[in-house]
């Protein structure tokens, strides 16, 4: 092969990924923040009845097990010593109780703080106390530390600034020994997606999310026309402000090193269930962190199809752990009241050589989204030479068998253990916890690969109608599985 040919296989040949050398979060965690549902009405009460209900409702078994709890946990002072203090009313049995009682159902506990002063809330901040915070949750077994941007004294301006306040944390939790995800909230500023994941298992790459598809909200101002210094990445960014944000650096994610797109707003309110398909589906293509936002007490059955859908969890967990990339973006469709509409395109590379292909319509009407293989693929070569243009794809339909609102109704209406085991074993539940998606994906498991709806022949082209705020999401699998396997080998001998 020519000195050419081998500096485009370069990333083939596992050129060691920097990242965070925790051995944590090797897929993008899966889990429920209480903020957007909460907010600062946080109690012992709350954590421990939805950790139940993630155990209940089968959630933890499709992998959601890091239960966190955001802001409004502490005592507005420290101790004399310059330790936190638990709010007792709040928290009657302390954080370490917490965190064991979540341990024995076989879920994890994650905590949060700001690196300044104070928290968002007011609370005291870890900026200049990192050591004995760090030891405070690791003495009370927390597994998952959420490190926010409130109140930082202008410690920021510079990423090197801002990088050596959020190191000062990941250090101080390193030296405690004992391994906690270490989740950095610094807004995307600073161009946190250099540095973020040579310290923490994810960094947010924008300001606050909020639970619109499209509409442009005056607090989420980074965007290149309004505010090129990006003054303030806010609160309140729309869906569609999150996926171009971060579309220029979405190959940052890999293995202990994902952008943190925020807490999912399934189930929250103020979309359609559409727009939270959509939404679900390429959190999940991206690699962000899966945590559930809504107040799982009060959970209604389509939330649970949502969260639940294995083929869709599949795509979040898969080996290959390679995010999906805006590959065709088009702006000259119809715009809603707001001057906003666009299409995209989203394709990512899976395991066993198969690809997701993501077509999501924000624009204001239906559109029928054409795609040519050659741009599905073209992060594998543009031109068309990508090896993967010269083959026939089958197309399959990662919706299609979504699970129906009676039977999730069921689940939550069962009324004891034994008649929810029945249920799971009815509906063929898929168990990640009995069967790993890396597991389930090498066998093929029909649940994990959704429904088969088309093909597309070599150099061909994927064109489906989608509705507007709609995303039509697919897995494309190789028909020829000889050609793959020939196609895997030769990349391995390189
Ligand atoms: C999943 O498998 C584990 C281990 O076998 C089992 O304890 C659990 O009850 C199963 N969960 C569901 C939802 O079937
Ligand atoms: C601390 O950092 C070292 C060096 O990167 C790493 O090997 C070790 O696993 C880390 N320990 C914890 C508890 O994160």
């Amino acid at each position: 092969m020519s000195w050419l040919t081998a500096l485009y296989f370069i990333p083939l040949l596992g050129i060691p990924a920097k990242a965070v050398n925790n051995g944590l979060a090797r897929t993008p965690p899966l889990g429920w923040n209480n903020w957007y549902s909460t907010y600062c009405d946080v109690s012992e009460d709350l954590i421990l009845e939805t950790s139940q209900l993630l155990v209940d409702t089968g959630l933890l078994d499709l992998g959601y097990k890091y239960v966190v709890l955001d802001d409004c946990w502490a005592e507005e002072e420290r101790d004399n010593t310059g330790h936190w203090r638990a709010d007792l009313t709040k928290f009657p049995n302390g954080m370490k109780y917490v965190a064991d009682t979540l341990h024995d159902k076989g879920l994890l506990f994650g905590m949060y703080s700001s690196a300044g002063e104070l928290t968002c809330a007011g609370y005291p901040g870890s900026l200049n106390h990192e050591k004995e915070d760090a030891e405070d949750l690791a003495s009370w077994n927390v597994d998952f530390f959420k490190y926010d941007n409130c109140y930082n004294l202008g410690q920021s301006g510079t990423a090197l600034i801002s990088f050596n306040r959020y190191k000062a944390m990941g250090d101080a939790l390193n030296a405690t020994g004992r391994p906690m995800v270490y989740s950095l909230c610094s807004w995307g500023e600073d161009q946190v997606h250099t540095w973020g994941m040579s310290i923490a298992n994810s960094w947010r790459m924008s300001g606050d999310i909020y639970n619109s598809f499209t509409r442009p909200d005056a607090l989420c101002s980074c965007d290149d026309e309004r505010d090129p210094q990006c003054i303030a990445p806010g609160t309140h960014c729309s869906l569609l402000f999150v996926l171009n944000h971060v579309s220029a650096y979405a190959d940052k994610a890999r293995p202990g090193a994902w952008n943190d797109l925020d807490i999912l707003q399934v189930g929250i309110g103020g979309m359609t269930d559409e727009e939270e398909k959509a939404h679900f589906a390429l959190w999940a293509a991206l690699k962000s962190p899966l945590l559930l936002g809504h107040d799982l007490r009060v959970s209604n059955a389509k939330s649970l199809t949502i969260a639940n859908n294995p083929a869709i969890l599949a795509l979040s967990q898969d080996p290959s752990t390679k995010a999906a990339l805006l590959v065709q973006r088009d702006t000259n469709v119809p715009k809603d009241k707001y001057g906003v509409g666009e299409t995209h395109v989203w394709s990512g590379g899976l395991a066993h050589g198969d690809q997701v292909v993501i077509l999501l319509n924000m624009a204001n009407e239906n559109q029928k989204i054409s795609v040519s293989l050659e741009e599905i693929f073209v992060r594998d070569g543009a031109g068309g030479i990508a090896a993967q243009n010269h083959h026939d794809w089958d197309v399959y339909d990662l919706w299609a068998d979504r699970m129906s609102d009676n039977d999730a109704q069921s689940i939550l209406d069962a009324a004891d253990q034994s008649a929810r085991e029945q249920l799971f074993q009815k509906l063929n539940w898929y168990n990640s916890t009995r069967i790993p998606y890396s597991e389930g994906l090498k066998m093929r498991d029909p649940r994990l690969l959704g429904k088969k709806v088309s093909m597309i022949s070599a150099q061909g082209i994927l064109e489906v109608d989608v509705s507007r705020h709609a995303a039509q999401v697919f897995r494309l699998r190789n028909v020829d599985d000889s050609n793959l396997k020939r196609r895997v080998a030769i990349k391995d001998e390189l």
